[in-house]
């Protein structure tokens, strides 16, 4: 595990951003997961910057969504669809059928989740993966409680992950009540994945990543057993880990380190 500390929510975002902007530019071929949520905006934002300004052509780059609420339609304002062509595809050019997320408006979510797996594995697997972390410890859709086990499957979402979701709708009654997600061995299997923290009310969970003990009760605990995890968070989300657990777990300073993890 790296873990590369940040100033504030932009300092996390531009590491971020720069880290995602590398495997796209030293990759023949980039399979990456993303995320949606507040913590990344600012990141897709950068993201696009650079890659406006270097032209970096995109037809080798694949990416696959974590999750999809069930019930809205793909063009639906509150959809995962729509926030990830408002805040990167419409953008930038990766090829239409080169972006992935679960059809949450399908009839047979039994088999969209199967289809998502297969979807996994016919690209090789994630090669990167964009992660956020909900204040209770979930990655993806994966509440509290999840199994380790889990492929992609149906959730229902936790009152308080609907409520921190109502933030986005005009109402928390619009807020659906499930979602498809990867599951917590689908996430594990990405060869990288990245992690984003920003602000105060992800201390307590970034804290349990970093020191708890593994538990289902804290689905991001697991992540410790990642062989190749980077955790980006600013000083607010990091406040409530020891010094000494940053030293233990291999603390960078910048971004460069990456050129040498095994990914890339
Ligand atoms: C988003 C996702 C969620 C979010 C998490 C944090 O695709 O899967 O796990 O990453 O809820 O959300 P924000 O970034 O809004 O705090």
């Amino acid at each position: 595990m790296k873990v590369l500390i940040a100033e504030d929510y932009n300092e996390m975002s531009k590491k971020a951003s720069d880290i995602l902007f590398h495997a796209i530019v030293t990759n023949k071929k980039v399979v990456l997961g993303l995320a949606t949520g507040g913590t990344p905006i600012t990141t897709y934002d950068l993201l696009v910057e650079s890659i406006k300004a270097s032209k970096q052509s995109l037809t080798h780059v694949h990416t696959i969504n974590l999750d999809e609420y069930v019930g809205l339609q793909s063009d639906c304002r509150h959809s995962y669809h729509r926030f990830m062509e408002e805040h990167l595809f419409q953008h930038i050019s990766i090829p239409t059928n080169q972006t992935h997320l679960p059809n949450g408006a399908t009839t047979d979510l039994h088999i969209e989740c199967q289809r998502y797996e297969e979807l996994i594995a016919s690209h090789g697997g994630i090669d990167l993966q964009l992660l956020g972390i909900g204040k209770n410890g979930h990655i993806g859709f994966n509440e509290p409680g999840t199994s380790f086990l889990t492929n992609t499957h149906i959730v229902n979402l936790t009152p308080s992950t609907i409520k921190a979701n109502a933030r986005f709708f005009s109402s928390i009654d619009e807020v659906p009540k499930q979602a498809i997600t990867m599951g917590i061995s689908t996430i594990m299997k990405s060869k990288c994945i990245l992690l984003l923290a920003s602000g105060k009310s992800k201390a307590t969970a970034i804290k349990e990543l970093l020191e708890g003990q593994i538990t289902e009760k804290c689905p991001a605990t697991i992540l410790q057993k990642h062989p190749d995890l980077i955790v980006v968070a600013d000083k607010d989300a990091l406040s409530e880990v020891k010094e000494d657990t940053l030293e233990k777990l291999g603390k960078v300073q910048n971004e460069l380190f990456f050129t040498k993890t095994t990914f890339s």
